[in-house]
Order: structure tokens, then C-alpha cells, then sequence
């Protein structure tokens, strides 16, 4: 007699976490802290928070709205990848390439900005801003979220680790994503932002966000004796020594808080409390966790900077396998809205 089997469950669909930051500038701890650190745990084999497949990729495309001088963002962008290597995105895990070396993604760009309404672009900060400070602002700058959803949908991505600052041109990229399947169908996977506590907004020397546009921030790879000068002006209140203060909301508490340990983080909570303390002490705390923090990254950065061919063929291996993605992708975006006359072949997810 036959037994009735129960039904099979469903195959989950596999996690995917996609990133990409700006070659702007070099690294600083609000990058790291918020993003950097997040590609690193989500990377395949990097422990419970690993995803199954991990796409990393230097925004070049992106950066050309602020970079105009071609052989500084060569070298940016080369300096990026070094950096991201040296402080632990592992190649043989997580497909590691430039923005630019995946055209798909910018004919994907174009398919997007036919269903995206002006107004969702006009709300966005990166674009406000700029006009409300009376900056000019370009299409580029204007039209940047959608190519930034291109770079996520691309992939099927199904989860983004960023900072706060980042979280609304993702749901940019969920309601496009949204808007396109429900005129052409199951097209694309919807994708998640993933921020971690502590690290989604990390303040920079004057209290703000650290960010470069506020002139205050601190790289994680910036030569020992500037990086110090830097924490040593950090601001910081004028109460008297003697008050007791509250370590909660205070910035300077935060960044030490990032790069302590659990101990060391305890006992600065009770120095505060205590009071009678010289907030130099706590920034000489400061540089003396963040030389340890990044000691190991900066020594790993030295001998990868030995050998620049290495990052080159990183990059060219993980172009190959981002693009083959990508184009699985947007063959799939074209048939759906009538572009391809037949249809792909494979094309699942
Ligand atoms: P970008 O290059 O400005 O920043 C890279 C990452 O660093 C995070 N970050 C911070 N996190 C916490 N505190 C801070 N003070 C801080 N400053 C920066 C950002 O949130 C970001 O995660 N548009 C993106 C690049 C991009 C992208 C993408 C990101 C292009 N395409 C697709 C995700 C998916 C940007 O300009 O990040």
C-alpha cells in the first residue's frame, strides 16, 4: 500500500549579501565600523551571521559624481581594494570586484529609471542636501539611486549590509523592484538593509555622523602620529573634571566603546560615572585600542601593497564571476518587459 509522504519543503532560496562603497577617499571608521566589518561576518564560512554567497564591489560609477581626476581614481579605487583585503574580506569567499566592470548593471539602470517617479529621487537626502546648500547637483547625483538599486537587484542580493545613511536608497530599490515585478511579473528578489548596533551611525570627531563631507572623520589606515593629533582634538564638553558624566550619548565614550574590550569598556562606563577624570585620558585610551584594533589589518596591508598583481587578478576573477550574475539577471529583466524577442534559457534563481 502506498503511505502518504509528506510534502517536501520548500527549497529555501539561498542568502545573498551584496555591498558597495565609494572610492572616495580612504576608509574611515564610520565605514568600517557600519559596513566593512558587516561584509566580513556575512561572508560565506565567517561564522553564523555568513550568508551563502557574498558580493562585494568598489563604487566607481558612483564616485565618478565627485571624483573628476581619472589617475586619482585609479588610484582610489585600487587603494580600496587593498584595504577592503587587508582588513579581512577573504576573495576565495566573497566575489570581490569593481562596479564598473559589470556593464549589465548599468542597462539594468536604464530598464529601472523607467518606472521610477521623480518625486521618490527628489526625496532623497544625498541629492536634498546638496540643493538645499545651493551646490549643484547633477543627473548623476540625482539618478543615483537607481543605479544603486541596479547593483543590488543584479545580484538578487537578498540582503545589504550599510549604515543608517544608506537605508533609504534601499527602500528606493524595494519599491522600484516592487513597482517593475508587478508590471512584468516575478523579476526580482526584494532585498533587506542589515545594520548592526553600535556601528550604524558612528560619530565623527566633532559628534555628527562621520562622514567626509563634515571634514571629520578618522581612517582606519591614516599614519599613527596624524591619526592620534586627530583623536586628541576630538570635541568634547567643557563641564568641570570633578562631574560625574553620562557615558550614553557621548561620542567620544562611543568610539572607544567600538574598539574595546567588554572589560575596558566597563570600566570607562564607571570612570565617567565616577567623574573626576580629564577626557584626554579617555582620548590617549582612544589611540591606544584603536593601534591594537588594527594592528594585525595594517601589517596584512603591507604585504599585500608588496604585490600589486595580486589585487589585480582578484578583481578580474571576481568581474567574471560578478558579471556572470549580473547577466543571468538583467536576461531575465529583458524578457519580462518585452526587450528579448526569445526568451533566455535558465535564467532561475
Ligand atoms: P559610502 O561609500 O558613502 O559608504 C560605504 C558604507 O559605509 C557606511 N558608512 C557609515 N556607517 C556608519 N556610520 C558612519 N558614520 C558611516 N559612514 C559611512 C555607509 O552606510 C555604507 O554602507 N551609495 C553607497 C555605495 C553603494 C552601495 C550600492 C551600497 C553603491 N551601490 C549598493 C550598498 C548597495 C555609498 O555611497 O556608500
Amino acid at each position: 500500500m502506498k503511505t502518504e509522504q509528506p510534502p517536501a519543503p520548500a527549497a529555501a532560496r539561498p542568502t545573498r549579501a551584496l555591498s558597495g562603497i565609494q572610492p572616495t577617499g580612504r576608509f574611515h571608521w564610520g565605514n568600517y565600523f557600519g559596513a566593512i566589518r558587516q561584509y566580513i561576518d556575512l561572508q560565506p564560512g565567517g561564522g553564523h551571521a555568513a550568508a551563502d554567497e557574498a558580493y562585494y564591489f568598489i563604487a566607481d560609477l558612483h564616485a565618478l559624481t565627485t571624483v573628476r581626476d581619472p589617475a586619482r581614481l585609479r588610484g582610489l579605487v585600487h587603494d580600496a581594494a587593498v584595504d577592503l583585503v587587508a582588513l579581512g574580506l577573504d576573495p576565495e569567499k566573497a566575489v570581490l570586484f569593481v562596479q564598473s566592470d559589470v556593464p549589465e548593471v548599468t542597462e539594468l539602470t536604464w530598464l529601472l529609471m523607467t518606472v521610477c517617479p521623480m518625486g521618490l529621487l527628489e526625496r532623497c537626502h544625498a541629492y536634498k542636501d546638496k540643493k538645499t546648500r545651493g551646490l549643484p547637483a547633477d543627473a548623476g547625483l540625482f539618478t543615483y539611486p537607481v543605479l544603486m538599486s541596479a547593483d543590488i537587484l543584479a545580484y538578487d542580493a537578498t540582503v545589504v549590509p550599510v549604515g543608517e545613511d544608506q537605508v533609504q536608497h534601499i527602500e528606493v530599490c524595494r519599491d522600484l523592484a516592487g513597482t517593475f515585478n508587478h508590471l512584468y511579473g516575478d523579476v526580482f528578489t526584494l532585498p533587506k538593509p542589515r545594520l548592526v548596533e553600535g556601528g550604524a551611525k558612528v560619530p565623527g570627531t566633532d559628534g555628527q555622523k562621520m562622514s567626509k563631507s563634515y571634514e571629520n572623520t578618522i581612517d582606519v589606515f591614516e599614519e599613527p602620529a596624524a591619526q592620534k593629533k586627530k583623536i586628541m582634538r576630538i570635541t568634547t564638553d567643557s563641564r568641570p573634571m570633578e562631574e560625574p558624566k553620562d557615558p550614553e550619548g557621548d561620542h567620544l565614550f562611543a568610539l572607544h566603546s567600538l574598539m574595546a574590550t567588554a572589560d575596558e569598556r566597563q570600566a570607562m562606563a564607571d570612570l565617567y560615572r565616577r567623574g573626576g577624570f580629564g577626557y584626554g585620558e579617555v582620548k590617549k585610551a582612544l589611540v591606544e585600542v584603536a593601534a591594537r584594533f588594527f594592528a594585525e589589518a595594517r601589517a596584512r596591508r603591507q604585504a599585500i601593497e608588496a604585490d600589486p598583481g595580486r589585487i589585480e587578478a582578484i578583481l578580474a576573477a571576481g568581474a567574471t564571476r560578478a558579471r556572470a550574475k549580473a547577466r543571468e539577471v538583467l536576461d531575465r529583466a529583458r524578457a519580462a518587459c518585452g526587450l528579448a524577442r526569445t526568451m533566455p534559457k535558465g535564467g532561475g534563481r
